[in-house]
């Protein structure tokens, strides 16, 4: 018993000393942590107590005790004399808080890959604006008054009688109207479409318009200028296939796809490709001489090409993704991916 006396007393003398040697809150906080804190010195002597014989628990116990509560009386002393003093309670040795920093939506980072790639192709970037008047969105382009697009299934209508617009093509008769040939334009934005949604259709998404407008501008150009940029929107070798097809302001008119990059072997029960090894990514074409003429643009003099693609959907190959909900679902444990 006597023993343990004289090692409380020790300890008491040890701890004096510690204490009387700090300088800072940082070593304040240490001196707690060596004495005080659960694992600390006098707190695991208190731990054995409750073992020993009986008649010792009570005088080696008692003790114990008031060597804590004394310390513990000390310390906060310290602790307000410290502060007191103008030391701060700021210790530039504990690590950090790392802030949450915020960081740009998958959709903005393809975007703005997409502005980099034709900006450096000489492409200016410009703006519509995503309430639109009929007429630029159909009859400027020369999409007549029964195309179903203009269904009430697939166009958000206001009651103004304006409408959201269903594609940035909307944007073609605005910004031609503007500019005198030769021009090279691009026209990201989000598009509006009044439909059901699934994994692979939204009712907001965003596309990216291109306009090249030359004398003797080719088809060749438009293969060119296309297959050039995918390879670059996509940062890998893809292969790039055209396809005729129909747009009512465009002539000839192309459907662009570009190799299924979601495997590497057989496509066969692909999500992505649908099992056929290729994805529909652009629309273009031709730009169609009344849809010049609609602008005041010498089609005899002047043709150019066209194209139009979906932002989400070269996010999607990027990222690998299946699901085109994802981007406006607002899941942080999907953003935070990014
Ligand atoms: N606007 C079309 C769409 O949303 C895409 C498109 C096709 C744009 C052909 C064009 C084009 O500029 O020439 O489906």
């Amino acid at each position: 018993m006597t023993d343990l006396l004289q090692r409380i007393a020790d300890l008491q003398a040890e701890a004096r000393t510690a204490l009387s040697r700090v300088q800072t809150l940082a070593e304040l906080e240490q001196f707690r942590n060596v004495y005080l804190a659960r694992r600390g010195k006098i707190p695991t002597l208190l731990r054995t107590v409750k073992d020993l014989p009986s008649d010792e628990r009570r005088p080696v116990g008692a003790a114990a005790n008031t060597l804590r509560r004394g310390l513990e009386a000390e310390y906060l002393a310290a602790r307000a004399r410290l502060r007191a003093r103008g030391v701060r309670p700021f210790d530039v040795t504990v690590p950090g808080r790392k802030p949450v920093l915020g960081h740009l939506h998958p959709l903005t980072i393809v975007r703005r890959d997409i502005e980099e790639v034709f900006l450096g192709m000489g492409f200016e970037i410009l703006d519509g604006p995503e309430v639109e008047e009929p007429r630029y969105n159909f009859d400027l382009l020369n999409v007549p008054l029964e195309h179903p697009a203009r269904d009430l299934m697939d166009t958000f209508w206001l009651t103004d009688g304006r409408l959201l617009r269903t594609h940035t093509s909307a944007a073609q008769a605005r910004v031609m109207a503007n500019r005198t040939p030769p021009f090279r334009i691009l026209i990201p934005g989000r598009v509006f479409r009044h439909e059901a949604t699934d994994a692979t259709h939204e009712s907001t998404f965003s596309q990216f318009e291109g306009l090249y407008v030359d004398e003797g501008v080719s088809l060749a150009d438009l293969k060119g200028v296309l297959g050039e940029a995918l390879q670059r929107i996509v940062h890998q070798r893809v292969d790039i296939r055209f396809r005729p097809s129909y747009f009512p302001f465009v002539e000839p008119g192309v459907e662009v796809d570009i190799s299924c990059l979601s495997r590497r072997g057989s496509h066969r029960d692909c999500r992505v490709c649908k099992g056929t090894g290729w994805v529909e990514i652009l629309g273009a074409g031709m730009i169609h001489p009344v849809v010049l003429q609609n602008v005041a643009v010498d089609s005899t003099r002047y043709r150019g090409f066209a194209f139009g693609g979906s932002i989400d959907r070269l996010a999607m190959l990027r990222y690998r993704l299946t699901d085109i909900r994802l981007f406006w679902s607002g899941d942080p444990n999907f953003l935070e991916q990014f």
